[in-house]
């Protein structure tokens, strides 16, 4: 692939980088992402699995379909694109991801400056109390009762109508008020707040660049938009930066 000059220059002189991701960077490791083709939200109704209320009228359900994602997730490893960020937070003096992503990958990967906008799937907490669940993942989450108060626990992810942790979403903006370079990659920028930080980041003076194969909602408003497979496209990237 054909980088412009511009980026190319730009990304040498820049010390500080800002990444935005979604499901599409975890694609390439086989999990599904929510609204391409046999995505996620096309197998199960959101709000059937994905808000508060369904939980509570039927956390079994709940916590059997985010035990059947935890086995996928599991079973996967962290792809091309996810270790070619690794490599990038050595390039760069600040160096930040925000993911939407649950699945831990880029943790796994060896990533280290990772804010989490929607949870992890790792963690579970208690839908009652609120405290944390000692016992995050095992065979027959559904069973799983709070130790103290004997609610069910759930998932520590971020449901419809529920809001970011507020810690979070105050590090990624200051991520997009800082970034010199702002990358958007394997997202349909359609929830959010998180589809407005590219935005935010470029209000800010960040040069913005997406990575997805298809255009999305942002793509008219990025400054460079690479179109393809964040697997294939981040190494190649890394490759010229290293030159
Ligand atoms: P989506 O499923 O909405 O979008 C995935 C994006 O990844 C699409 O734009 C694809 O074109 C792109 N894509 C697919 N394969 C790719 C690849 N190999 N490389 C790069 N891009 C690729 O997923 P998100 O935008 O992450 O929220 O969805 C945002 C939120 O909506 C999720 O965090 C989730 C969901 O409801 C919660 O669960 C709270």
């Amino acid at each position: 692939m054909k980088f412009s000059s511009q980026l190319i220059s730009i990304l040498q002189n820049a010390h500080s980088v800002g990444v935005l991701t979604g499901a599409g960077i975890s694609a390439e490791s086989g999990i599904p992402t929510f609204r391409d083709q046999g995505g996620l939200w096309q197998q199960v109704k959101p709000e059937e699995m994905a808000n508060f209320e369904a939980f509570l009228n039927n956390p079994n359900l709940v916590q059997k379909w985010y035990q059947h994602r935890r086995e996928i997730i599991f079973n996967s490893q962290p792809n091309a694109g996810h270790l070619a960020l690794v490599d990038m937070e050595n390039l760069f003096s600040k160096f930040n991801i925000i993911t939407q992503n649950i699945d831990n990958l880029h943790q796994r990967a060896g990533s280290k400056n990772v804010i989490e906008l929607h949870g992890n799937i790792n963690r579970n907490y208690c839908s009652r109390c609120l405290a944390p669940a000692p016992e995050p993942v095992c065979e027959k989450p559904e069973t799983l009762r709070c130790q103290h108060c004997g609610a069910p626990i759930r998932p520590d992810i971020v449901w419809f109508g529920e809001m970011l942790p507020p810690e979070s979403l105050e590090d990624a903006i200051n991520v997009c008020r800082t970034a010199e370079v702002f990358f958007s990659i394997g997202t349909s920028s359609l929830v959010h707040p998180a589809a407005r930080l590219p935005l935010l980041a470029q209000e800010y003076g960040a040069y913005t660049v997406e990575v997805n194969p298809e255009r999305t909602s942002i793509t008219g408003f990025m400054d460079e938009s690479l179109i393809g497979q964040a697997g294939v496209i981040l190494p190649e990237l890394l490759k010229h930066l290293k030159r």
